[in-house]
């Protein structure tokens, strides 16, 4: 068998824009894919694509872990100096219109709102406009919310307790969920440091500012990965002081075998498809079920219970969260049991 298991890809130079639009949809079995919007630079265009491969399968896997009746989908635009980002939106947007609902998009690295409300001029298929253009709004503080819920369940799965004012974090990322991960610790009261890339961050985490390489080899019990992918490989496993890796960025392994690593070392690591899923928990309850913040709220601390019985299912069977979740997703695209 080919190993190209995506529906569809599309690579289209923008009419507008003149940049590389990319849309991956992995699958559409469940249901219509979904999956953020990235806009970047990349060394290489061709960076984007395989960027837009990985994210869209693990789209994929996310929606069927979270239960909702959605496949996975991404896009990626790979910005240049002279792109114009407008522009680009709207080519965008012309690109979903194409798919014709099998694809719809939200935000992601580099999107916001009010990119949405541009994207929307164009096609219907569009999550997280704001809420005053209809839709459900900024969903990074729901992601912090499962988060936390997993960090709660990691919490009671490896130290016996889900209390968080107990434990000690390194928080490697304050863009806009990390930022919400950030006041939600330190309102319980935990011990924790904070790195950016970005040094204008430092005013956030004022006394808990540490530099990136500091953070991810912290000695701490949770590291909260919630920055750019790929940090987790076979260079940096070996240097941390973690006793978990609990955190909301995509695609946290350069390579699946890097969950082995982390295994042998003793380290946790929660698989970030059900720890990043508040954002499209959020976003599908509150656009396409219309619920209730008590019911959407209930989802998103549902988050910890999925951790715990994949953490389980790992010890049961000898292997990692890793290849539990995975498995556990593929029996929910072959069962097709979604929440309704
Ligand atoms: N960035 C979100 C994620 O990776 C994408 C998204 C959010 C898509 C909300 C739709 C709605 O899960």
């Amino acid at each position: 068998m080919s190993d190209f298991m995506h529906e569809q890809v599309i690579v289209r130079r923008g009419a507008r824009s003149g940049a590389p639009i990319i849309v991956a949809v992995h699958s559409t079995a469940l249901g219509q894919a979904i999956g953020g919007c990235r806009i970047k630079p990349y060394p290489d265009w061709r960076d984007g694509l395989t960027d837009a491969l990985r994210l869209s399968a693990a789209m994929s896997e996310k929606c069927a872990l979270a239960g909702l009746p959605n496949g996975g989908g991404k896009t990626v635009v790979a910005l240049t100096s002279d792109t114009d980002r407008r522009d680009a939106l709207l080519d965008v947007g012309d690109v979903i219109a194409a798919l014709g609902g099998a694809y719809a998009t939200g935000p992601d690295v580099g999107t916001s709102p009010d990119d949405m409300a541009v994207i929307a001029g164009r096609t219907p298929h569009v999550f997280c406009r704001p809420v005053s253009a209809g839709g459900s709004g900024d969903s990074s503080e729901a992601t912090a919310i499962g988060v936390v819920a997993a960090l709660q369940a990691v919490a009671q799965d490896r130290f016996g307790s889900a209390d968080l004012t107990r434990r000690t974090f390194a928080l490697l990322g304050l863009g806009r969920v990390g930022t919400h991960v950030f006041r939600m610790l330190s309102a319980t009261g935990a011990r924790l440091v904070a790195a950016d890339v970005d040094p204008t961050r430092k005013a956030l985490a004022g006394s808990s500012w540490v530099s990136p390489e500091q953070c991810l080899t912290a000695e701490v019990d949770i590291l909260v990965p919630a920055a750019l992918g790929g940090l987790l490989t076979p260079q940096s496993v070996p240097a941390l002081r973690c006793a978990a890796v609990v955190g909301p960025a995509n695609n946290q392994l350069d390579d699946p075998s890097t969950a082995v690593l982390l295994h042998d070392r003793g380290i946790l690591w929660a698989p970030d498809v059900i720890v990043s899923a508040g954002g499209i928990i959020h976003a599908t309850a509150v656009e396409l079920r219309h619920e209730s913040p008590a019911q959407v709220t209930a989802r998103l601390h549902a988050i910890g219970g999925t951790l715990t019985e994949i953490l389980h299912q790992a010890r049961a069977s000898g292997t990692t969260p890793a290849s539990a979740a995975a498995s556990a997703a593929h029996s929910r695209f072959s069962s097709h049991r979604t929440i309704q």
